[in-house]
């Protein structure tokens, strides 16, 4: 693993924004693979300045996000299509149709996952595959478990990932309680990936998921296996590591 880390969580966008916009530069029709989150919020806002500056173009470019939450529409404020419009899509000049998310509201569910696959496939595979991670390791929103779930799949969100999304709910109740996400295989076929991480509280799991045992109970271990991974990490989000 490429390890980077940065003072702070500014320049860790900018790092993280960089590492995107060279991938643009250098092949315009690139297929990026997308997270939601806090951590790329400041991500998005590097490539939109980018843009508007006429650095990079959207034009050709082909985004496919990692999740979404189960029984969200499109226009909900709390879908994570929402806020991919809101921080990224709405203020470059992609083409919507370039862009994916899993469909919340898919009637048929394996229907729905499968036909993202093969979306995924047709779009000649993901690039680059931009990543967050949460406190107890999961990816997209593969949890915690005893296997690597392959392809893009519906999930049950454990309790402590509820707890830590409901601060973008009104209450943990509203918080839902399934949703779609990539597979882990789907995520491991990506040709590179770029996972930010900023403040101590994602130190611990940086250093598990970076150094620790692969496991399913620590899904961001895999990555270790992945040959080409990009951590960009604040120094808090670095803390633990050697
Ligand atoms: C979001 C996603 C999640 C987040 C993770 C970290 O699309 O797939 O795995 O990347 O929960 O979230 P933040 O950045 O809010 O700490």
């Amino acid at each position: 693993m490429n390890i980077i880390v940065t003072d702070t969580y500014e320049d860790m966008s900018r790092k993280a924004a960089d590492i995107i916009a060279a991938h643009i530069k250098e092949n315009p029709a690139c297929v990026l693979g997308l997270a939601t989150g806090s951590t790329p919020i400041g991500l998005y806002a590097n490539l939109v300045d980018k843009c508007a500056k006429g650095l990079i173009t959207f034009a050709n470019v082909t985004t496919f996000n990692l999740d979404e939450y189960r029984g969200l529409t499109a226009d909900n404020t709390q879908s994570y299509r929402y806020f991919m419009q809101h921080h990224l899509f709405d203020h470059v000049d992609i083409d919507i149709c370039n862009t994916h998310v899993p469909d919340g509201v898919a009637l048929d569910v394996d229907a729905a996952c499968a036909a993202y696959e093969q979306a995924i496939q047709k779009a000649g595979g993901i690039d680059v595959q931009l990543l967050g991670l949460g406190h107890n390791g999961h990816i997209g929103f593969n949890e915690p478990s005893e296997s690597f779930p392959l392809a893009t799949h519906r999930v049950k969100l454990t309790q402590s990932t509820i707890q830590a999304n409901s601060r973008l709910f009104l209450s943990a109740d509203e918080v839902p309680r399934e949703a779609y996400t990539m597979g882990i295989g789907t995520i491991m076929a990506a040709k590179e990936i770029l996972v930010v991480a900023s403040g101590s509280d994602k130190a611990a799991i940086v250093r598990d998921a970076s150094s620790g045992p692969v496991t399913p109970f620590v899904p961001a271990s895999v990555l270790q296996f992945h040959p080409r991974v990009t951590l960009v990490l604040d120094k808090d989000a670095a803390s633990c590591l050697k």
